[in-house]
């Protein structure tokens, strides 16, 4: 059934704000969701007249999606916050295959340079009929997006899921004004062109059919510039940051991505994060607290991290008995076997750091995989070094986030090689995330300030995290893209 063609802003991506789940008697809840990407997108302002379009995740989203009329979830009286929200009942088959098998293996590990030498990606059968199923999926968000827009509207979509839809949504709705925003880097076109040819193609042809294409920095930016010079022979204005293709022009912005401070300090302030850091408080007493958090997945880096940690641990003994890492790496994505092995590898390593710093007086590292956003809300803000290491990382808000949180002041080793490094860049310790020897430099070196520097330098990262947030980001996105429509 199609729902009302009467929306002028709609947002599409895969994970929305809410999700559902059945208890023992069969009555469906509704909760919260999760993520960086629902919660910058729940924050556009409520005088715009949206519709979310995402995909349901789980039997008990498809089953709330069948139960609401045109799978509009306002409709069957649930709340989902500010915007109503669609949910797609794709075929679950599809969308395992589109989810899984393209979006999470190939084009994940594409944009952070994941590929590896032994068997991922391998582009054979199976990934034919993942990439068949990936356009089903895409083409099931353009057909609802076509259905819900009202005449000239406003469409935003999301990420490396739906990177189709744009050209899927044009050919149905030539009417609209399409946006597309990428939540992570973007290959460079030596990288990108490892694809098979045709898929390179469509995935960039995909995107141009868009008026406005957005990136977190200038550099993931052109590297899609660079893509579709080097893959299309697009004509690409370097200067305006602009692609003429198939007689269409689309426009490549650079948007960052900061924390509402506001309501980041206030939720962590609540009951549940004062309860968390008594828990914490317990377990490293007056010792200095390193933190790490993390979706246990492979561009996050964490086994270097904690290698990092203990090369500082061998080469600067003076720290045993003085410091405690608290590495938070909660699962992500488990039905992929690279990611479980990759969350076995962190589990491996730092039992081999407890076996050979720890003693009946001192805990160098607890690991923590159950996921609890209260426990890492304490964590952030009792943290005196947080780390913030990954291969590659569109923007990484965690380094944003605990700055804002931190009670003592926070000095932050980071990632150059993550988007966030843009703004933080400063007043963080930058490293290369591969140099195991220099992470734990830069560990000692954040370890060592004092309380006062430490706090200073906190006070630079926490007011550069609290610049553009998702309010004023999606503002921005919106104004663009009614520009780029006017032309
Ligand atoms: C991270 C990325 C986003 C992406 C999201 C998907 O947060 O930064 O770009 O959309 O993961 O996560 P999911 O749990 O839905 O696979």
């Amino acid at each position: 059934m199609a729902s009302e063609p009467n929306k002028s802003v709609l947002l599409a991506s895969n994970r929305g704000p809410v999700s559902f789940r059945q208890d023992d008697a069969g009555r469906l809840h509704c909760v919260g969701g999760s993520g960086g990407l629902s919660s910058a997108l729940a924050a556009i302002p409520p005088q715009e007249d949206a519709l979310w379009v995402a995909a349901a995740l789980s039997d008990a989203d498809r089953l709330a999606a069948r139960s609401a009329p045109s799978g509009r979830l306002d409709a069957a009286g649930y709340d989902t916050g500010t915007i109503p929200v669609r949910l797609l009942d794709i075929e679950p088959l599809t969308f395992t295959r589109a989810y899984n098998g393209i979006a999470n293996s190939t084009l994940w590990f594409l944009h952070h340079l994941l590929f590896d030498t032994a068997n991922t990606p391998l582009f054979d059968r199976r990934f034919r009929r993942e990439w068949a199923s990936y356009v089903d999926y895409n083409t099931a968000f353009a057909q609802a997006l076509a259905e819900g827009a009202a005449p000239g509207g406003r469409v935003l979509i999301q990420d490396y899921h739906l990177t189709l839809a744009p050209q899927l949504l044009r050919t149905r709705r030539p009417d609209l004004a399409v946006g597309h925003f990428s939540h992570t880097p973007w290959a460079p076109p030596d990288y990108f062109r490892l694809l098979p040819d045709d898929v390179a193609v469509a995935l960039l042809e995909g995107l141009l059919a868009a008026d406005h294409a957005g990136f977190l920095t200038d550099r993931w930016a052109r590297a899609f510039l660079a893509c579709c010079e080097s893959v299309l022979d697009a004509r690409v204005d370097w200067a305006h940051n602009t692609v003429e293709y198939a007689g269409r022009r689309t426009v490549v912005g650079v948007h960052p991505l900061g924390v509402d401070a506001g309501a980041m300090r206030a939720r962590a302030n609540a009951p549940d994060v004062w309860a968390r850091m008594a828990g914490l408080r317990a377990q490293v007493g007056d010792q200095l607290l390193v933190v790490r958090v993390d979706r246990a997945e492979l561009s996050k880096n964490i086994v270097r991290g904690l290698l990092a940690y203990r090369e500082l641990l061998r080469r600067r003994p003076e720290w045993q008995g003085r410091v405690v890492h608290a590495a938070l790496a909660y699962p992500s994505r488990h039905d992929i076997p690279e990611y479980r092995e990759y969350s076995a590898s962190v589990q491996r390593v730092a039992k081999e750091i407890v076996d050979e710093f720890g003693s009946p007086d001192w805990d160098p590292l607890v690991l923590a995989v159950d996921d609890d956003y209260a426990r890492s809300l304490a964590a952030y803000r009792m943290a005196h070094v947080a780390v913030v290491n990954p291969i590659r990382d569109g923007m990484n808000l965690v380094a944003k986030e605990i700055p804002i949180v931190s009670d003592n002041g926070c000095a932050l080793v980071l990632s150059r090689e993550a988007g966030a490094a843009v703004d933080l860049g400063d007043a963080a310790f930058l490293i290369n995330p591969f140099d195991i020897e220099e992470t734990a430099e830069a560990m000692h070196a954040a370890l060592s300030l004092r309380g006062e520097e430490r706090r200073a330098r906190s006070a630079v990262l926490a007011e550069a995290a609290g610049r553009c947030p998702p309010r004023d980001w999606l503002t921005e996105q919106l104004k663009a893209l009614a520009a780029t429509a006017d032309r």
